[in-house]
């Protein structure tokens, strides 16, 4: 072996050395529900406007672009580093090689609470549909650990739910593709998607859930696409579409309370997304970092900004890796109750 054949290995042995995690994750294994914000690439092969499997997402990803809607990690990637895991959560779309009883990722892109949010872009994996697809999982689970193990393992995991902005913003807020702003009430949509939500929830226990991370919503109305397509003046966040986001939030958690009444076994925490959205007021800028084309997503091969650290939002929608880090980071390491309550992944984790 040469010189720079052995410089290469121990590149290579301390690069990866990275992402090896000594020891055990802090729980077995990791679920994940959601949108865009979580996606890791289950829309790859899905006849949808909303995927990303092309460049420039994933410049600043180890595998390059894989279907996730930013230039390198998710916030969900990044807890899962923070819970000790030693590989991603693989899509449901493509567990092949994979370890599916350490979890897997359902989120899709564009997909809602409500089975018609984000359909103008194409076919979906609603929450619904994202049900389905871990009642299979489970199934499968089961047969791999018998059928009297595997209800013990399946409360040991951490159970990640991230969704509710498309509600809003490929649905509430189009009223040329959806009738729900004629029929509800901001504050009525709000509670009709939490009440289904909560729906949904109660059948993730039913299914062996514990432990329940519920993240809310981030500031919808500063959101460049929603300034640029619904701003009277092009500078300024959308006050309709922020409030919206709080009522979501503001029912959600309520809902932590009341649920971990009810199901006394279980615990529920809720992440506020909006409340660390507003402590990162100095990335504020609402500052897009690639060319976007009319649905808001970057232009495929085009060259994205340089300073990727430096922008807010990676396209018209999904924030940056740096932003997704702080908010990880807040999740899973929370300095108040502001930003997650009743306590942080970090501390449900360890019950
Ligand atoms: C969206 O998903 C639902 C099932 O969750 C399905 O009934 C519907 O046909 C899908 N819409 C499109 C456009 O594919
Ligand atoms: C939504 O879709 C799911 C999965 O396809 C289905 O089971 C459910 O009944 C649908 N809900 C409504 C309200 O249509
Ligand atoms: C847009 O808002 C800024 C202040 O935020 C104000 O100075 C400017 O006049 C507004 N422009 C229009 C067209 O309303």
């Amino acid at each position: 072996m040469d010189h720079k054949t052995k410089l290469w290995m121990v590149f290579f042995f301390f690069s990866s050395a990275t992402y090896c995690v000594v020891g055990k994750p802090q729980v077995p294994c990791l679920f994940i529900f959601g949108d865009s914000l979580s996606d890791s690439g289950n829309n790859n092969n899905l006849a949808t406007d909303a995927k990303v499997n092309y460049r420039p997402y994933g410049i600043d990803f180890p595998a390059g672009p894989t279907g996730r809607f930013t230039n390198g990690r998710t916030s969900i990637d990044i807890i899962t580093e923070l819970l000790g895991f030693d590989h991603f959560i693989p899509p449901y779309a493509n567990t092949h090689g994979a370890d599916i009883v350490q979890g897997v990722n359902y989120a899709s892109g564009a997909a809602g609470i409500r089975n018609e949010t984000g359909t103008q872009l194409g076919p979906n994996i609603s929450m619904g549909l994202q049900l389905q697809h871990h009642t299979d999982i489970v199934s499968q689970i089961a047969k791999k650990l018998g059928y009297d193990k595997v209800q013990q393992h399946l409360n040991k995991c951490l159970y990640y739910v991230n969704i509710g902005s498309n509600d809003f913003l490929n649905n509430y807020f189009l009223p040329q593709h959806y009738p729900t702003k004629g029929k509800y009430t901001t504050d009525q949509y709000a509670a009709a998607l939490v009440q289904e939500l909560s729906t949904y929830l109660k059948a993730i226990h039913g299914l062996g859930a514990r432990k329940f991370s519920l993240v809310g919503l981030s500031l919808l109305g500063c959101v460049p696409h929603e300034i640029s397509t619904h701003g009277k003046n092009d500078s300024r966040c959308i006050q309709e579409e922020n409030n919206a986001a709080l009522l979501f939030n503001d029912k959600l958690k309520p809902l932590v309370d009341h649920l971990n009444k009810e199901l006394t076994d279980s615990k529920f925490i809720f992440i506020n997304s909006a409340v660390i959205r507003l402590s990162q007021l100095k990335l504020q800028d609402l500052v897009k970092c690639c060319k976007v084309g009319s649905n808001g997503q970057c232009i495929p091969n085009t060259k994205p900004c340089k300073a990727r650290n430096l922008h807010p939002f990676f396209d018209a929608f999904h924030p940056t890796e740096v932003v997704n880090k702080l908010s990880a980071n807040l999740a899973y390491n929370a300095p108040a109750p502001s930003f997650a309550y009743p306590m942080d992944i970090g501390r449900l984790v360890k019950l």
